[in-house]
């Protein structure tokens, strides 16, 4: 089959990856992708929010499947708009996207359906909201209600911060008008899962349960990132809390979607903290995690794209997908000064030796060739059987660099490495990360190593 995987970075590289070992995939294309998809498919230079644009390519191509990697086209009713057209895709429409666009609506769905997650409080009047601030005591979790590239959180013991941010948010001065709605919520304590599971409508197929590492610096210190790390399984999760997980957070989840009739056929993440009373939901998203999705995918042994096509149809069967005993880990080889300013065009060395490893992958991100611009195919006009670059079969091929690349982002690479346990794991994806330099590289050294 013809999939299209929209997205560049580098959960988009781990799901072409993925996609590009499913035995039913004969042609794959990445939109716009990056310097690392090139080696898997076909990167196609369309802005996947032209919606008419990436319908026209479709339709050209005959596309059988659509896999969408971020929320933002999918907020703004991506999936809606393809299917309207005949053409499947993997990824929930506009009204079910708003579980991750709007935190307010979210939380609401989770008290409609009793979903466990903290008490919370919704405001729009930022006099309301201050007042509520200054009559309870802290810590306060301060949550902008709409989408904010993971920076529309703040979680503070500091009542002025608190008023600050509040202010700053509700006036629009801040997050471009996201955060002018709020949602204010009781601060748990606990330890952060991510849970993700393929939804069809009908049925739901729990993954590989992962752990982000948000914080910038060792020791969960430091400014929060877009995540710095992951690992799969989570070591302290016992098998109650996953019962819990299924049980209380996606067959509600499932029901609740059902009974609101929303239609949600993709993959839905659930944040989670797991507190002294099982697990409790801090957010959704409707789409893979990055780093988790560069971090779990490689575990998951099956025709990825046959599964996603049936979740696309909303016939999930029996998900003939099993996950590979291994342990997993991801670290997130960054530019120095990231999340802030940064500087970029530094050269990268190494990949092709860390790929030498054994169960090691790149997945690229903030990646450019080191001729410029990252070559798409104008349009695609042409396209035939992209399913190119590395010599081998499809299961043999490495997400390899293509091209010789530099630094043009603030998270550049993720490294993902399978051992046999989780310090095997870590200890070859540090090994790989030690292989790939560039000037100002900065990755955290304590990757899976804590809070747990
Ligand atoms: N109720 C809460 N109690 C404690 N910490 C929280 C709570 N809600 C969010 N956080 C922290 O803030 C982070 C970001 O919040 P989240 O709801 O995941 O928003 P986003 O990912 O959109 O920034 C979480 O990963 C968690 O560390
Ligand atoms: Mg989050």
């Amino acid at each position: 089959m013809r999939v299209l995987v929209i997205g560049s970075g580098g959960r988009e590289h781990a799901l072409a990856w993925a996609l590009s070992k499913s035995p039913s995939v004969s042609e794959l294309y990445v939109m716009p992708g990056n310097p690392g998809t090139l080696s898997l498919g076909e990167n196609i230079g369309i802005d996947p929010m032209n919606f008419g644009a990436v319908l026209e390519f479709c339709q050209r191509i005959r596309m059988d499947l659509v896999v969408v990697g971020p929320e933002n086209p999918l907020a703004n009713g991506i999936a809606d708009y393809l299917r309207a057209k005949g053409i499947s895709v993997f990824g929930p429409g506009e009204m079910a996207a708003k579980l991750e666009a709007s935190k307010a609506f979210a939380k609401q769905f989770m008290s409609r359906h009793g979903i466990p997650h903290p008490r919370f409080e919704v405001f729009q009047d930022p006099i309301k909201a201050k007042e509520y601030v200054n009559k309870t005591p802290g810590p306060w979790v301060i949550k902008a209600d709409g989408l904010a590239l993971g920076k529309g959180v703040l979680v503070t013991g500091d009542r002025s911060e608190a008023l600050r941010v509040l202010s700053n948010m509700m006036s629009g001065k801040i997050l471009q008008g996201a955060g002018r709605r709020v949602v204010i919520e009781e601060c748990l304590s606990g330890y952060e899962v991510t849970a993700m599971a393929l939804v069809d409508g009908e049925r739901f197929h729990m993954l590989p349960v992962a752990k982000d590492h948000k914080r910038l610096l060792d020791g969960d210190e430091g400014p929060m990132t877009g995540g710095m790390g992951a690992i799969s399984p989570v070591p302290p999760l016992s098998p109650e809390d996953v019962r819990s997980i299924e049980k209380d957070v996606f067959e509600k989840v499932l029901r609740g979607l059902q009974e609101e009739d929303l239609d949600y056929r993709g993959v839905l993440y659930a944040g989670l903290m797991i507190t002294r009373e099982g697990p409790k939901v801090l957010e959704f998203n409707v789409r893979f995690g990055d780093p988790e999705a560069q971090c779990v995918l490689p575990r998951l042994e099956g025709d990825l794209a046959a599964v996603f096509l049936e979740v696309a149809r909303g016939r999930m069967n029996d998900v003939p997908l099993t996950v590979r005993p291994e342990a997993s880990t991801t670290v997130v080889m960054a530019s120095r000064g990231y999340p802030g300013e940064y500087e970029k065009g530094f050269v990268i060395s190494g990949i092709e030796d860390a790929l030498a490893l054994e169960n090691v992958l790149v997945f690229q991100a903030g990646t450019m060739p080191l001729g410029g611009a990252s070559p798409v195919s104008s349009l695609g006009a042409e396209s035939k059987s992209p399913l190119k670059g590395a010599s081998g079969k499809a299961g043999e091929k490495h997400p390899g660099s293509p091209v010789p690349v530099k630094t043009w982002g603030g998270r550049v690479l993720s490294v993902t490495a399978l051992g046999a346990d989780l310090e095997e794991s870590r200890r070859r994806a540090y090994e790989a990360c030690s292989l790939i330099r560039f000037d100002g590289a900065y990755y955290r050294k304590d990757i899976g190593k804590i809070g747990l």
